[in-house]
């Protein structure tokens, strides 16, 4: 194992809010409803994923919460607020992806969860970059992600799989990958299960292949910035009504809801340090990432690693 780590820290100034691309804008505006409506019936009870942070959140548990539902309904609406972590965040993931396509044009790719077709997205402008014609598969947990991918999908002609299953222990039979790419799934992840899914990215990739991805840095969600992002929730939502034609018929307060009760239970699991990355990814014979400053979600703006991990 050899690693060859690099660090570079963002010394310019911190973005407060990153300009919404337009053609995002719009298409969110078409499919956040529609997560609203897939995620009352496709998020189910799992002894995994979001509903995860809930179980052990005892102090912001009022009623029992039986799905991810409050995660995956709520996060396109959050997105038209930019107030969570989205791949549009770093225009790193553009320019790692389609190196990556160029030199492997038709290479197996795997989305390593994803909460919405953000990161398909992501990929998608990267193939046009490229000019690749790679196999997608996407693997989440919970089927209204996936279905969000399919619906993407659809519209743009792409074709990709979609698998529902638990990453850190179901087989993955797609596998070799060249690429292995996702966003902010680590700090999803609890320090436990961290360096289960590092292993199990390792094992899924082909020789030559490359996990990219990114990783918020900082510590514990504290009531203090629930309080704060349900706040912000609050304040950016009246400010921009327009961007949400299904509610700015006097149901603002059906967003607020969902925005309260997002903060109560969204819970991230930050990275402490670059020591952290470099333990993670020893494994893998090549490692590089570099800090950069993002709007952040509780904690904003905040820092994250980008990171590309390869094998020989
Ligand atoms: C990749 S992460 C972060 C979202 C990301 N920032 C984005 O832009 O898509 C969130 C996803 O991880 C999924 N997830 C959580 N635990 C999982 C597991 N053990 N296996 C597969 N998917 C999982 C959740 O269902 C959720 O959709």
């Amino acid at each position: 194992m050899q690693s060859a780590a690099s660090m570079s820290r963002s010394t310019g100034a911190i973005p407060t809010l990153h300009q919404l691309d337009a053609a995002i804008h719009a298409i969110l505006g078409e499919s956040a409803p529609l997560m609203e409506v897939w995620s009352r019936t496709d998020c189910v009870d799992k002894t995994r994923g979001m509903e995860e942070w809930v179980k052990t959140q005892d102090g912001y548990r009022e009623t029992p919460v039986e799905s991810c539902a409050w995660y995956h309904g709520t996060w396109q609406y959050l997105r038209l607020l930019d107030m969570v972590a989205t791949p549009s965040w770093y225009g790193f993931y553009n320019s790692a992806l389609s190196e990556i396509l160029r030199n492997k044009p038709r290479a197996n790719v795997l989305i390593s969860a994803a909460a919405d077709y953000g990161m398909l997205a992501t990929l998608h402008r990267a193939i046009e970059a490229a000019q690749g014609d790679p196999s997608i598969v996407i693997y989440d947990i919970c089927r209204t992600p996936l279905r969000s991918c399919e619906w993407y999908a659809d519209r743009y002609g792409l074709t990709v799989k979609t698998v529902r299953g638990d990453l850190l222990e179901d087989g993955v039979p797609e596998a070799p990958f060249d690429l292995i790419v996702t966003d902010e799934f680590l700090t999803v992840l609890k320090a436990q299960y961290k360096p289960m899914i590092t292993q199990r990215w390792r094992e899924l990739l082909r020789p030559g292949g490359s996990v990219v991805t990114t990783a918020m840095i900082g510590g514990a969600t504290t009531p203090e910035l629930r309080d704060g992002y349900a706040r912000r929730a609050r304040q950016l939502l009246s400010g921009r009504l327009d961007s949400f034609p299904h509610h700015n018929n006097g149901k603002a307060h059906l967003l607020v809801e969902h925005f309260d009760r997002f903060a109560g239970y969204h819970t991230r699991h930050m990275i402490d340090d670059e020591d952290q990355i470099r333990t993670l990814f020893s494994d893998f014979d090549e490692l590089s990432y570099s800090a950069t400053a993002t709007p952040g979600e509780c904690v904003t703006p905040t820092n994250s690693f980008q990171i590309v991990a390869s094998l020989r």
